[in-house]
C-alpha cells in the first residue's frame, strides 16, 4: 500500500507515515499524536487543521465553507492524503478559522457551494 509522510510544523517538524485509505485524524492519533475532535463525521470543524504543503481529499467534510478551504483548512476526521503533506496542527492553526461575520461577513462566492452558486469567473 502506497504510504504518505505527513510532516507537523508546529510539533517541531515531527513525521508520520500514513496511508491514503483512512482518515488523518484516525491515523495520526492512532501514531499517539494529541488531537482536537468532536464528530468525527465532517461537520462540526473541531480538527480542523491547516494544510501547508502537499495534496487531500476532504470531499466529505461539510465544516468548510470555501473562504476557509480556500485558507488551507482541512477537515482532518475525513481527509486523506493523497501526496506527502505538512500540516499546521491544533487549536493555535485555527487563528484564520473563524472571523466576526458582524465585522466581516462572508461574500455569497465564499459560501458553500450547496447554499449558494460560486460567483462566475
Ligand atoms: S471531528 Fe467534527 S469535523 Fe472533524
Amino acid at each position: 500500500m502506497m504510504l504518505h509522510r505527513v510532516t507537523l510544523s508546529n510539533r517541531n517538524g515531527a513525521t508520520y507515515s500514513v496511508n491514503g485509505r483512512r482518515p488523518l485524524l484516525e491515523q495520526l492519533r492512532g501514531q499517539g499524536v494529541d488531537l482536537p475532535y468532536g464528530c468525527e463525521y465532517g461537520g462540526c470543524i473541531t480538527c480542523a487543521a491547516k494544510l501547508v504543503a502537499g495534496n487531500i481529499d476532504q470531499r466529505r467534510q461539510i465544516a468548510l465553507n470555501n473562504r476557509q478551504i480556500a485558507n488551507g483548512y482541512v477537515i482532518l476526521c475525513v481527509a486523506r492524503a493523497t501526496s506527502d503533506i505538512t500540516l499546521e496542527i491544533g487549536v493555535e492553526s485555527h487563528d484564520n478559522l473563524y472571523r466576526n461575520p458582524f465585522l466581516d461577513p462572508l461574500k455569497p462566492h465564499e459560501l458553500k457551494a450547496d447554499i449558494a452558486t460560486p460567483e462566475e469567473l
